[in-house]
């Protein structure tokens, strides 16, 4: 698959690797062009010039960036990004006189559909650590990738992505289940911070109903 990854950090950095390693076409692109270098240099992912451009060359376009990123890259990208899978891996956690806290009627994916009208949004890849989405074995055990999405041809296509870097895909259906992998990934987040973890931890549902909709 063409995959563009906007953002490098570590997650853009994690899954550059792992799709790389897995013989997918990646392109990056990055606000500060270095970083985006030396992401290629390790990966032998290829350099965007602009968001937009790297939008443009590919079938799949991850979003690799903080959700308060996510309105202006979204106007930046609309028209390259139309007709096609966008990935939406963002976390998000806000904090009240109860400590860290996550809304549960809402999610970052279901506003990033609604930024990306025309093009097929799909949560995937925020319950796995940067670590994870490297490596995806913890404990000996291989990790999930969930996938949520409206448009059940995007799912698919999204499974069969995660597969190809080690997941065990489960397709969790609509994107509204996005509401609760955020919620997953948050349990895991204020976890390692209670404990002083070392951020090593993933999820795996055991015993897993077959959903008919695993990798193809
Ligand atoms: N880290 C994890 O283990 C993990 C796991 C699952 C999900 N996530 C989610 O994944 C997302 C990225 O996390 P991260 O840890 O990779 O964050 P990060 O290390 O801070 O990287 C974010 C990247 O996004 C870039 N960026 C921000 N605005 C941009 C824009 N307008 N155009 C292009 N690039 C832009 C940043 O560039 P600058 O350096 O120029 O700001 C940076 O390279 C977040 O939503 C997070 O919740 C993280």
């Amino acid at each position: 698959m063409d995959i563009a990854i906007i953002g490098a950090g570590n997650v853009g950095k994690a899954l550059a690797t792992s799709f790389a390693r897995a013989g997918h076409t990646v392109t990056i692109a990055s606000r500060d062009p270095q970083d985006a270098d030396s992401i290629a240099a390790a990966t032998g992912a290829t350099v965007a010039a602009s968001n937009d451009a790297a939008a443009e060359t590919a079938d799949i376009i991850v979003l690799a960036l903080p959700f308060d990123s996510f309105a202006d890259v979204a106007a930046e990208i609309a028209d390259a990004a139309a007709g096609k899978v966008v990935v939406d891996v963002s976390n998000r956690m806000s904090f009240g006189s109860n400590g860290p806290d996550i809304d549960t009627t809402s999610s970052n994916a279901e506003a990033l559909a609604a930024l990306l009208p025309g093009s097929q949004v799909v949560k995937a890849f925020n319950t796995l650590f940067a670590s994870n989405q490297d490596d995806p074995i913890a404990d000996g055990i291989q990790l999930d990738g969930f996938v949520a999405a409206d448009d059940a041809t995007a799912r698919q296509t999204v499974l069969d992505l995660v597969a190809s870097i080690g997941l065990d895909p489960v397709d969790v259906g609509p994107l509204a289940r996005a509401r609760q992998l955020e919620g997953l990934a948050f349990l895991n987040i204020t976890l390692n911070i209670a404990h002083a973890g070392s951020w090593q931890s993933g999820w795996k549902l055991v015993g897993a109903p077959d959903t008919g909709k695993r990798a193809a």
